[in-house]
């Protein structure tokens, strides 16, 4: 870790839960069809140049602003905390670590009232709230819900440079790691932090950043991710489909990687597990290990590992990414030098020779060897 982030004197807000997304999308109508009449978020409100939308069993007025604007970024990822006093806590805790700070009472998106807005240490821009419109849950209205329904907002996953430097601020942020990715030389590829009680709130990813990798929604069952590549297929829009469906080794959870109409990243997502004991085991994979990012081992794409949606300051501009200087996890495992295994007592032969997966099962896409 190199230049850490001090920990502040003052406590941190209590943070609930990741609340919505906003991102900025460059044709509003196209961003619309995908997310309403592809995926089924329900719209709760919507304007020439913004939609509001939400999932089904949400009673809080929107999950995902859609906001028209020239650049495809992230313009807040939102958290919903347990008092409106916690925004005091967040001025003043962002304050002392010199970040900017603005507060607006009555909110920077509709349907949500006092909230604060920060560009954090690493560079993301982060939203507190509390005050918010209540609507309608949709839980019980099965009449609205669609084979591939989207329940849950889940989490967030970001993409920042140096991983362990962004742990520890988001530790002093009052998360917890669930599970990690590391190698036995002592570099962290990825980390996943929980509030709610789940495996995570959100994850950061080792890669150029500040980047926004992807937002998760979740379905009940693994049946509803199913029907969404099925649905996509029938649309012949199979080319939205970026990764999986598969199961992850990270997390436990089934899941599907979309690519929007700008190439903001989705994941749908679901069957996690409960993680919030005070001792909930720490779970650490090796990068190495073929399983950790696909349980199956299939391929991880390289587009996954290197493509992500630029995030923007407070005045909506496109905040400058920084490379990462670490090893990339794609180098690891997929370039000339890199390597995978499946079974543990295969890990230093894997390093010696390279490969010891056969070639019609290579764990990652080997550059010249399959693409
Ligand atoms: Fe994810």
């Amino acid at each position: 870790m190199t230049d850490p982030i001090p920990t502040p004197l003052a406590p941190p807000p209590d943070i609930l839960r990741c609340a919505y997304m906003e991102l900025v999308v460059t044709d509003l109508a196209a961003s619309r069809n995908f997310y309403v009449d592809v995926l089924g978020l329900v719209v709760t409100e919507e304007d020439d140049d913004v939609v509001y939308l939400r999932s089904l069993e949400e009673f809080i007025h929107h999950n995902l602003v859609l906001r028209k604007g020239p650049t495809a970024a992230v313009a807040a990822f939102s958290y919903r905390v347990r008092s409106p006093e916690e925004l005091d806590r967040a001025v003043a805790f962002y304050t002392e670590l010199g970040c900017r700070v603005e507060r607006r009472a009555d909110g920077f998106t509709r349907g949500i009232g006092d909230s604060v807005r920060v560009t954090d240490p690493l560079g993301f821009p982060y939203e507190f709230f509390y005050d918010v419109e209540h609507v309608e849950r949709l839980a019980w209205r099965y009449d609205l819900h669609t084979p591939g329904a989207l329940v849950r907002l889940d989490h967030f996953n970001q993409v920042t440079p140096d991983v362990p430097r962004a742990v520890k601020y988001m530790e002093d942020l009052g998360f917890r790691v669930t599970e990690d990715i590391q190698d036995a030389e002592g570099t962290t590829y990825a980390a996943w932090m929980r509030r709610k009680p789940t495996v995570h709130d959100t994850a950061m990813t080792g890669g150029d950043g500040p980047r926004m990798h992807h937002v998760a929604f979740a379905t009940h069952e693994k049946h509803n991710i199913i029907a969404i590549c099925d649905k996509l297929g029938a649309l012949r829009r199979s080319d939205r489909i970026e990764r999986g469906p598969g199961r992850h080794g990270v997390s436990n959870a089934f899941y599907l990687y979309l690519r929007d109409p700008d190439g903001h990243r989705v994941e749908i997502y679901t069957q996690d597990y409960y993680t919030g004991d005070p001792d909930n085991p720490v779970v650490t994979w090796d990068v190495h290990d073929n399983q950790r990012r696909d349980w199956w081992g299939n391929p991880v794409v390289p587009s996954w590992y290197t493509e992500a949606s630029l995030v923007l300051d407070l005045d909506g501009h496109p905040q400058p990414v920084v490379a990462r200087t670490d090893t990339s996890e794609m180098a690891v495992t997929i370039g000339a030098d890199g390597f995978s295994y499946t079974r543990p007592e295969d890990s230093a032969r894997a390093e010696a020779e390279a490969d010891v997966l056969p070639s019609w099962k290579q764990g990652e896409y080997k550059l010249g060897h399959q693409l």
